[in-house]
């Protein structure tokens, strides 16, 4: 298999991230660092190195499903000591990485896994999962606004793609407005609407593809369901032909999910 696969299959990185370790002289086979991507390793065969560190092929696929409270870094590691994600799953005893990112004063929905196959393919167009945000904004946002954001916004980095927008809670000082989007830039949601007027006092991701934060509650996480990891794999066309093991399914939640939902759109 490809060096950057093995990378991403064996839970070093994603397979972007593997491809810039390379690029950077940090990955050696059988002893020799390979900068050129593409190289073919035998993983029962072949020595790979990551840092001078040996990498172990393919390990059992994790996915964890974290409520991500704001204060956290989605991060690995911070070389400034604050808190990250990483340390909200650490009792799972997996060594695992968040797809994507939730700004540090972003809460909600992140998934973390050593999948690194998924992962590329849900943070990358033209796949472009869809991400529903909740975001308590200053001001009434009006129709014109709302459907100025579902066409598609200027913003520094270019037009947005065509989202979804829709008034949860219109009322002043601040409205609740819920907005899908399938791309995934830096501050994006926060830059969409201030660029239509309204300042975003409070962001939460509540949706990634048929993903949703129901049974959770801040700060904790579960693993998903092999239903749930084969949808995610079937909705973004991975394949399914080294797939692994992923958890058990959830006890059944306590709350309807009427109410579960009620108490997320109100959090
Ligand atoms: N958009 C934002 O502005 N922030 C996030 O954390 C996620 C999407």
């Amino acid at each position: 298999m490809r060096l950057q696969k093995f990378l991403s299959g064996a839970g070093v990185s994603s397979r972007r991230a593997a491809e810039t370790m390379i690029k950077e002289g940090r990955v050696k086979v059988n002893g020799n660092t390979v900068t050129e991507m593409g190289l073919i390793v035998d993983p029962l065969h072949d020595k790979v190195q990551v840092d001078n560190r040996p990498v172990r092929p393919q390990q059992k696929k994790e996915y964890l499903l974290l409520y991500k409270p704001a204060g956290y870094l989605t991060t690995r590691d911070d070389p400034f000591g604050r808190p990250t994600v990483i340390e909200l799953v650490k009792d799972a005893n997996a060594r695992v990485y968040p797809v994507g990112r939730l700004d540090m004063d972003t809460s909600g929905l992140l998934l973390l896994t050593n999948d690194g196959e998924l992962a590329f393919r849900l943070t990358h167009p033209p796949c472009g999962t869809e991400k529903e945000y909740l975001a308590r904004v200053q001001g009434l946002p009006t129709a014109q606004v709302l459907s100025q954001l579902e066409r598609g916004v200027e913003l520094e980095d270019g037009m947005t793609a065509p989202a979804k927008a829709r008034l949860v809670k219109g009322g002043r000082p601040t409205s609740v407005v819920a907005l899908t989007i399938r791309e995934g830039r830096n501050r994006q949601v926060r830059r969409m609407l201030e660029a239509v007027g309204h300042t975003v006092v409070s962001l939460k991701r509540v949706r990634l593809g048929p993903l949703t934060l129901v049974g959770l509650r801040s700060g904790q996480w579960r693993r998903l369901s092999a239903r749930e990891a084969d949808e995610l794999r079937r909705t973004t066309g991975t394949t399914d032909k080294d797939k692994g093991k992923t958890g058990e399914e959830l006890p059944v939640p306590a709350l309807s999910r009427k109410r579960q939902k009620k108490r997320i759109l109100n959090k």
